[in-house]
């Protein structure tokens, strides 16, 4: 007779990018599943971890190009669950950090199947760490704000401006491809000299940072590229990035020639 299958979910944190950043917890719950549905921003290499014969499903949401909506993978990983017992649901960074997990677990929970989370390590903080910009300093910023800059309509959030006024660090996530309006929005509220940067691909190989001040990033930004997923620190706490004094040196130069 074959045995009845338990269904359960797993969310399960990768960490910020690199393989190794995932929690030991992490590892441990992928090699323990029958199957894994995973995110865009999951390296490839963490897949390469687990046992090469189960199901690997490619769930991932990026910019404009959605391979499925939330309400398929809700459906999936139910469907997942009841056909192969033990589920993975691998989620860049941390689960609840912009992560939808809650509808996940709403979701997989109304058919009575339990949800465990392993939490992982948010790229909203470890990605400005990996460029040694500290988040909090001494004397320098004691608090830091990790948001969105846009609403669902494209629109700046209320807690841009709320932000931007505090003297928090800001820490922006999705907003890579309204760089400049995000620096001219906040200089608004913030000098124009504070210092800006936006990190791509963080903790990975191609990891990429940009270090400039609100009014200085608009030139900067030839050399970002859009697609690729970035996170903007604002604030005092970025100029203890190694090149910013480097930069700011080069931009004064600049505008004598
Ligand atoms: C939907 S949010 C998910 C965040 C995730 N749950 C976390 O805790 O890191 C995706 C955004 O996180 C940021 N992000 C995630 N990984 C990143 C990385 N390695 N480098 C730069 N930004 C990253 C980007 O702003 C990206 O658009």
């Amino acid at each position: 007779m074959e045995a009845i299958i338990e269904p359960k979910v797993t969310l399960v944190g990768a960490g910020p990018g690199s393989h190794d950043l995932i929690t030991v917890r992490g590892l441990q719950a992928l090699q323990q599943s029958k199957a894994i549905l995973y995110d865009a921003l999951v390296s490839p290499e963490l897949l390469k971890e687990v046992d090469p014969a189960i199901p690997k499903i490619y769930v991932g949401k990026r910019c404009n190009s959605h391979s499925r909506t939330q309400d398929e993978i809700n459906r999936l990983l139910v469907e997942t669950a009841f056909q192969y017992g033990s589920v993975a649901r691998l989620k860049g960074g941390d689960p609840f950090v912009f992560g939808r997990a809650s509808e996940e677990i709403d979701y997989v929970t109304s058919f009575g199947i339990s949800v465990t989370v392993v939490p992982g390590v948010s790229s909203a903080i470890a990605v400005p760490a990996s460029q040694g910009i500290p988040l909090t300093s001494r004397g320098v910023s004691s608090s830091f704000w990790v948001m969105t800059a846009t609403k669902r309509d494209g629109t700046f959030s209320e807690d841009l401006e709320y932000a931007a006024k505090s003297t928090a660090t800001l820490v922006i996530l999705m907003g890579v491809r309204k760089l400049n309006e995000i620096a001219v929005e906040v200089s608004k509220y913030r000098g124009s000299h504070t210092p800006i940067a936006l990190i791509q691909n963080g903790t990975m190989s191609n990891e990429t940072c940009t270090v400039s001040t609100l009014n200085g990033i608009g030139e900067a930004a030839h050399k970002v590229d859009p697609s690729q997923p970035g996170i903007i620190v604002i604030g005092n706490v970025v100029a203890e990035h190694p090149t910013f004094f480097e930069e700011a040196v080069q931009r004064v130069v600049h505008s004598y020639l």
